[in-house]
């Protein structure tokens, strides 16, 4: 089945958009304010200079299925679904500029007020979450005087091509990602995207905003990362080429999800000391590594935020499950969870701890030394008792990964609040009806 597409906004998303819709054999009408990209693509030329637009597009304008008009009320009237590409720049201060991406609703709301037939609003401009529903629906509801859901259905679907292999990216996505209230919204855009391959993800549509920042910022942190420590290589006369041939080869640890779950700060007895390290000769070899410097101070802050979340229960009896950095050690060195029972504790909250790994009885050497003689006001509310450590708790912080579910199902109270520092996977949970939540999720 061939749809009829309107495409606002002919820039780089969207003039690649409309060549690719128009390549699988939909009806394409190309919508922009600028009278010369217009007819540009009305007379088969592409607005942008990008590999192969060119020609998708001049055959798809010979073959009719491709025009463009400056006409947003009859590009809305002559087409089932359309896709908003227009741009979303910076404001001088950061702020995204939403004024073109308003403009666009307001014109399409007000055709759509015109249209008997249901339409299909797809945004497809990067926004932050939230701006999908709380600016646009709301726009398109009022130009309208109809029901979003009802009359007409709102969509978001991100775009994550690049430039210079852009329909190369279209065509073959990593991902197809559908943002919408209802799935029953998505019917047109499963049509569309049919012969596409990869992944269909259907979401949320906050969440379908927010993969496209998460994305773009994860790129951003890997190339700075990448250049950051090739710097450092450089100048220890090190090949930076090798060392990242070999560390990209690490699909375990490296190039993976490991690493990259929401949840609590790092620790241990080897990234705080490493990157401290790294920090240091930087400073000796005169190199600025911002980015390299600035992950201490973002961890710190993460235990901040830990204090923060608990402090704001307004409860007292704290109780953590967990006091070593992670599950299956004793390992006490530098432990993010070590950092908070003591600030809980100097804000005058009632602690008990729990941790099968770190119970003092069965300590022996340096580790029992270390609490002894370093932490041994922490030592003193150390039980290996969980149902005791339990019993009296309002709160109860999951501080690794060591808990077990079903114990935990049997023992926690719907009444007491548990914060989960370090994001069991769903199966791993306790049981509960009471507040569950962690810092970052
Ligand atoms: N360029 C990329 O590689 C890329 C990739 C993914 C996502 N994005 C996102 O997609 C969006 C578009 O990016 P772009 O690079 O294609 O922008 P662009 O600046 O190249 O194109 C935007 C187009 O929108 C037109 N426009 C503005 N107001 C209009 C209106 N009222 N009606 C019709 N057309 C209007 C402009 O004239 C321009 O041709 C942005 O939010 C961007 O962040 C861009």
């Amino acid at each position: 089945m061939s749809l009829s597409v309107s495409i606002f906004g002919l820039g780089y998303v969207g003039s690649v958009s409309a060549a690719c819709f128009a390549s699988m054999g939909h009806k394409v009408i190309g919508v922009d304010v600028s009278r010369a990209k217009v007819e540009m693509l009305d007379s088969g030329r592409s607005p942008i200079v990008e590999a192969r637009v060119g020609e998708l597009i001049a055959e798809a304008n010979q073959a009719c299925r491709l025009h463009a008009t400056i006409n947003a009320t009859q590009a809305v009237l002559d087409s089932d679904v359309s896709f908003v590409c227009v741009g979303t720049p910076s404001l001088r201060n950061g702020k995204l500029d939403l004024s073109h991406i308003e403009h666009v609703a307001r014109e399409i709301g007000a055709a759509i007020r015109e249209k008997k037939s249901p339409h299909v609003f797809v945004l497809r401009s990067t926004v932050l979450p939230g701006t999908t529903e709380t600016v646009v629906l709301p726009i398109l509801e009022k130009e309208s005087g109809k029901q979003s859901g009802r009359d007409f259905t709102v969509c978001y679907n991100p775009e994550f091509m690049r430039e210079g292999s852009a329909v190369a990216d279209f065509l073959q996505p990593p991902y197809t990602i559908l943002g919408a209230r209802d799935s029953s919204h998505l019917t047109p855009l499963r049509e569309l995207y049919k012969n596409t391959p990869g992944t269909l993800y259907e979401t949320a549509i906050p969440v379908a905003e927010m993969v496209k920042y998460f994305s773009n910022c994860y790129h951003a942190l890997k190339v700075g990362f990448a250049n950051e420590m090739g710097t450092m290589c450089k100048h220890l006369g090190v090949d930076a080429q090798a060392v990242t041939k070999i560390f990209t080869s690490d699909t375990k640890l490296n190039i993976s999800p490991a690493y990259l779950s929401p949840g609590f700060a790092f620790g241990g007895s080897c990234l705080p000391k490493d990157l401290r390290a790294i920090a240091y000769k930087a400073k000796e070899l005169d190199l600025k590594l911002p980015l390299l410097e600035s992950l201490m101070p973002s961890n710190a802050e993460h235990v901040d935020r830990a204090v923060e979340m608990v402090l704001g229960t307004g409860k007292k009896k704290i109780s953590q499950l967990g006091l070593s950095f992670k599950a299956g050690t004793d390992d006490l060195r530098e432990s993010p969870q070590v950092q908070l029972i003591k600030r809980l504790m100097g804000e005058g909250l009632e602690v008990r701890i729990w941790d099968e790994d770190v119970s003092l009885g069965r300590l022996a050497g340096s580790n029992r030394q270390y609490i002894e003689e370093v932490i041994p006001h922490i030592g003193s509310v150390l039980s290996a008792d969980l149902e005791g450590v339990l019993r009296g708790a309002e709160v109860v912080i999951i501080g690794n990964k060591s808990v077990d579910r079903d114990t935990l199902s049997k023992l926690l109270r719907p009444d007491q609040t548990v914060i989960d520092l370090v994001h069991l996977d769903k199966d791993r949970r306790p049981d509960r009806t009471g507040v569950y939540e962690g810092i970052c999720w």
